[in-house]
Formats: structure tokens, sequence, C-alpha cells
């Protein structure tokens, strides 16, 4: 077998896979390769003091933060086009948007839409902004086929619209949504688009060129890097905030004035083990500069891996009558490995304590999606049960998780 798809040799990748135990919460963060892991660690050992500073360990350690942000760049497709800003977590970089938002008013532009399939981390700092003036409204999804009906958001954008806030693909329902047709929608009357593309970066590659997004979100800490999150702008979108770096932090200085107190410097060290990954997965190892082509041949060789592993799964819990899958029936490319059900007469929370005493790590709950979660099903505490698989996850793993399941449902 080809060693792009062989699961044997993606996973020698992941030291955290060689236990026993099956990790099917991957939509609530990835494992790292070792080549990930080396390098955080060799950056404590020879470089981890202060960046900016002119001796030769400060050098490197600037250098480390330059560099990273520019696997970033590729990873998202940035071109010359705009910055990627780096952050805590999306939950963080979102608030900090709609902060600089909130402080920038345009006069006539008062409205802010907010998507209800939305993780609360790109619904929440948008429906604050109601305390600075500006009236909030909600894209509600469709609650049989989950769909966000297309004529519902015209209806809400007008020449008042700041702000349009959505996912790409929601943390439950798993089907990957038509951002470049919203972008377009939100742009024809003004408005700039935020996309949410932490559930979506797992699993395809992001091309925010293609998605003509103002701004797009992800938590590199699910894209098998470390703990932290990146954010891209366009230089439009980026120049008409201010940013809630220090005074003397120059406005022009893109992306630095968004990056209050740094970044995490050990993370871009983390970062920059990617690439070796990437060459991996695209079967061109040893290959630099990291590019474009080699990000598509990698995030192809990932799907490739996770389209049987879903439709294995989805089509079993399609066979059980009292199952309900909350998100799209398709196995297809339409979707990722992100499946959550609800069964009608077991909690959610019995379901999964049971398969996690066969060590499979599956959750239920909301998953901060709790708006959609509130909308969909009775208990949203109890929420879903949600399997979260991603490309290094097995068939044999799959046939264990249905195992199991099916003496449960
Ligand atoms: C779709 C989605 N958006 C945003 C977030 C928040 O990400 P972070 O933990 O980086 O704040 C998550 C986390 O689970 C998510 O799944």
């Amino acid at each position: 077998m080809n060693n792009k798809i062989d699961p044997d040799a993606i996973r020698e990748w992941f030291p955290a896979l060689r236990s026993a135990d099956i990790l099917l919460d991957n939509a609530g963060g990835s494992q790292v390769p070792r080549t990930v892991i080396d390098r955080v660690r060799d950056y404590f050992v020879n470089s981890f003091v202060q960046v900016g500073a002119d001796y030769p360990a400060g050098k490197r350690a600037t250098q480390t933060i330059d560099d990273a942000r520019r696997v970033l760049e590729v990873l998202v497709n940035c071109g010359d086009t705009g910055h990627v800003a780096m952050g805590p977590s999306t939950s963080v970089l979102c608030a900090r948007l709609a902060q600089s938002y909130a402080q920038a008013p345009i006069p006539g532009r008062d409205e802010i839409i907010v998507c209800q399939a939305g993780h609360e981390a790109n619904v929440g700092p948008w429906t604050r902004m109601a305390a600075a003036g500006y009236t909030v409204k909600w894209w509600n999804i469709e609650h049989q086929a989950f769909t966000n009906p297309l004529d519902e958001l015209e209806a809400l954008l007008s020449e008042r619209t700041r702000i349009l806030a959505v996912p790409h693909v929601s943390n439950l329902l798993g089907r990957i949504d038509d951002a470049r047709t919203w972008s377009r929608m939100a742009h024809a009357v003004g408005a700039r688009i935020v996309v949410d593309g932490v559930a979506f970066a797992p699993h395809r590659a992001i091309d925010v060129q293609a998605l003509e997004v103002d701004w797009y979100v992800f938590s590199i800490y699910k894209v098998y890097g470390p703990h932290m999150a990146a954010m891209f702008g366009t230089h439009e979108a980026f120049a008409e905030i201010s940013g809630p770096n220090h005074f003397f932090v120059d406005p022009a200085d893109m992306p630095d004035k968004f990056e209050l107190g740094g970044v995490l410097h050990e993370g871009c060290a983390g970062v920059l083990g990617l690439p070796d990954y990437f060459n991996f997965l695209a079967d061109r190892p040893d290959r630099t500069p990291f590019d474009r082509d080699t990000v598509n041949r990698a995030y192809d060789t990932m799907t490739d891996c996770e389209l049987p592993l879903q439709r294995q799964l989805i089509e079993y819990l399609r066979t059980k009558e009292q199952v309900r899958l909350i998100g799209p029936l398709q196995t297809d490319r339409s979707r990722v490995g992100t499946i959550s059900f609800v069964h009608r007469s077991k909690s959610s929370k019995e379901i999964v304590l049971a398969a996690n005493e066969q060590d499979i790590g599956i959750r239920y709950g909301h998953f901060y999606a709790h708006r959609l979660a509130s909308a969909l099903v009775r208990d949203p505490e109890d929420g879903v049960v949600r399997i979260s698989l991603v490309h290094y996850n097995t068939a044999e793993e799959i046939d264990r998780v249905i195992a199991c399941l099916e003496t449960l449902l």
C-alpha cells in the first residue's frame, strides 16, 4: 500500500496514538505528530528567550515567530491578500475582533447577523455588540434538513449590516457549508464576513482567497499543532480596526496591532513541525519551502483516509431505528467526519459513559454550540453523542466502536 494512505505509517507519526485507547474526540482537539513535539522541545532548549533582542538566541526566537506565521499563511492560502494573526484560541481571537469592531463604529452600519448553528466563540462576542448600540439578528437553521436557508440570509442582509458571523462547518452537524456564496452575499451589501473554520480545518484545505472571506479563524490545536489559534484578515479588513495592542504599536503594523501580549513562542516552534508531516502526507519528503501544492496534496490524503471511515459509521447508524442523526445523512465529501446523534429513549450521557468504559474516547453535550443544541434536542446539556474522527483513525477502530454501540443502541 502507498504510505500516503497506510494507516500504520500515518499513526507512526503520532506518539500519543500508541496507546490502546480509541480517540474519537478529535473535533475537541487533535493529536500532534512527533515533529511538532521535537520542535517545541528544541525551542525550550535552544531559543527560549525574549523575542526582538539582538543576541543570537533572541534572533532565533524572533525568526521562529516569523517562520510560523509564514507556515500559517501557506496553510490558509493568504498570498498577498492579507495577514495571519495568532492568539491563544479561536474564542479569544473572535472576542478581540468583536471588541475592535465595537470600537470602530460606522454610522448607519449598526446591524450584526449571527448564525444559530455557530459555536459560541463566534456568536457570543457579536451578540455582546448590542451593548455598543448594534442590533443583533439571528440566522436560524431549518430543523429537519439542518440547513441554513439562503432566502432567510438574503432577507436579513441590508446596507445596515456590518458583520455576518458564520461557521464554515458546524461542530455538531459536520456539513461543509458554502462560505463563498455567503461572502458574496455579505459583500453585495458592503458587509464583512467572519468565518469560523475550526471544524473545517482539520479535514480540508483552507483557501481564504477562493472563499473570498474578510476574516477566517481556526484553532491550530485541532489541526495537529500546539494549543493556539490563527486568524486571517484581508488588508482592508485589518485596516478598519485598531486592534487591542498598546498605543505605541503602530496601527499600520498588521497583524502586530492585533497580537496583544505577543504569541505563544514555543507554540510557534511547534507549528514549524507541521510542514514535515504535511510533506509526508503529500508524499514528498524533505520538500522546502512549504507550499500550497503540498497543503492540497496532504489534505487530499487526509480526505481519502477519512471518507471510508465516516461512511462506515454513518451507514451503521442509519440502520438503527432508535437513532436520529443530528446532521446530514450523506457520507460523501460534502461533510466531514464529525458525526452526532441522539437516541430516542437513552440519554447521550449514558451511551457515552458506557463507551468510555470500553476505552472509546467520545463525548456528549452541546459542545458550546449551545444555541443549536437547544434548537435541535430535548436537553442541550445532555445534547448529542458526538463521534469525531480524523485521518489517523482506522477502520479497526470504527469496527470496535460499532461493536460497542451495537450493545448500547
Ligand atoms: C466550530 C468551533 N468554533 C470555535 C471553537 C472554539 O475554539 P477555541 O477552543 O480555540 O476557542 C470550537 C472548539 O471546539 C469549535 O469547534
